[in-house]
């Protein structure tokens, strides 16, 4: 390699390090050699461990094998596979689902498939990276509209040349800040410009709105979203991506999303606990875990109020604590670390610089002990000036 070639990495390589845990992942982990409680999973139901799940990767693993050896075209498609897609769109009213091995990989094999040159996304600014790079993998015009603001974005829309498709695209729940789209402004922009509307809603499946079904059903408005993606990577505890709309978009995708047709398939064994996860959401079990998960966003509005943070409004269970100096960002996330509490700090690019933060992110696992030392530790920050 050049040497200028390597000096780049060495310039890169500095910026982000992996953190190696000796054990799983739940509510406390053990990193480099420390049990540390995780302020930083977005499994946000705690169903990575529930036994049920695990039986069922392991009863499919014993059936199917582990690997899917193909990718789905070709013979990597079980009935698991199609157990997953037919609950994951009927729970959602949909007439038809697709999974993906991720969210990443649903998002840019959507929006490369379905969108081209001469077409135009419209995303809200603070869209999820996958969105973003599959609507510039795809070759349409991107135009980003202030976050959650729907005048903005019928300015915008009024200003674009009138030709190709458009697809309006937001969150439901946004990754970094917590907040919720305003949807149904949305859904009434889309529909009046003759858009296609899709929301991401990978942090809000399995939590909100009804059953958790998600910002759609919270909002009224599932059966004006054209296209709705989720993952099996958050609230159900596993890993993968779906989307879910009408049977044409489905077989269109089949045909022609790069990403769902030349890449193995995700294993049986994830499509199998995917589904008994999705079951569980479903249940009264998920009912109970949700209400805990709600109790816990409570006790975290108690804890922001206490330290006089009150800059925004706690709308869900990711809640972002933006440093008024960033440079504060590394000293308190250390001082954490020590106080036995892993809560992950949030530097540019992943946001915009300014906008440095703690993202703290809920679970049901959570223990009010858990949330008490969180409270604690937050106030001792705050009293040595440091928040
Ligand atoms: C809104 C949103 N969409 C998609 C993804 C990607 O999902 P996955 O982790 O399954 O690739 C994420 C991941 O954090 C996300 O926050």
């Amino acid at each position: 390699m050049s040497e200028l070639f390597e000096s780049e990495l060495a310039g890169l390589a500095s910026r982000r390090a992996l953190r190696i845990l000796r054990s799983t992942q739940g509510r406390a982990a053990v990193i480099d050699g420390r049990e540390l409680i995780l302020f930083s999973t977005n499994d946000y139901l705690g169903l990575s461990h529930h036994p049920a799940v695990i039986e069922s990767a392991c009863r499919a693993a014993r059936e199917y094998g582990w690997g899917s050896g193909a990718s789905r075209l070709i013979s990597g498609t079980t009935i698991p596979h199609a157990e997953f897609e037919q609950a994951a769109a009927a729970f959602l009213d949909k007439p038809a689902a697709l999974m993906f091995s991720s969210g990443y990989a649903a998002n840019t094999g959507l929006l490369t498939a379905l969108m081209g040159r001469g077409d135009t996304v419209f995303a809200d600014r603070l869209c999820h990276a996958s969105i973003l790079d599959g609507a510039r993998f795809s070759g349409a015009k991107l135009i980003r509209y202030t976050h959650n603001d729907p005048d903005d974005l019928a300015r915008r829309l009024a200003a674009a040349p009138a030709r190709g498709k458009r697809l309006i695209v937001t969150d439901g729940v946004f990754s970094m800040d917590g907040d919720i789209a305003p949807l149904a402004e949305l859904a009434q922009l889309a529909e009046r410009c003759r858009a296609i509307f899709m929301v991401d809603d990978a942090h809000g499946f399995g939590v909100s709105g009804p059953q958790g079904r998600g910002t759609p059903h919270m909002a009224g408005v599932h059966e004006r979203v054209d296209i709705h993606v989720a993952t099996l990577g958050k609230a159900l505890g596993g890993e993968g991506g779906f989307i879910a709309g009408s049977r044409s978009l489905i077989d269109g995708l089949i045909n022609f999303s790069r990403s769902f047709i030349y890449s193995t398939s995700p294993p049986a064994a994830q499509a199998a606990s995917g589904l008994t996860a999705l079951e569980l959401v479903k249940s009264d079990t998920g009912a109970k875990l949700r209400e805990k998960l709600f109790e816990n966003m409570r006790k975290m509005v108690q804890i922001l109020e206490k330290i006089g943070y009150n800059t925004q409004p706690v709308e869900s269970h990711i809640v972002p604590i933006v440093m008024e100096s960033g440079e504060r960002l590394t000293g308190c996330y250390r001082y954490l670390l020590e106080r036995g509490l892993y809560v992950p700090a949030i530097r540019p690019p992943t946001v915009p610089s300014g906008g440095e933060r703690f993202r703290v992110s809920l679970s049901a696992a959570h223990t009010g002990d858990d949330m008490a030392r969180l409270g604690s530790v937050f106030d001792e920050l705050k009293a040595g000036g440091l928040l």
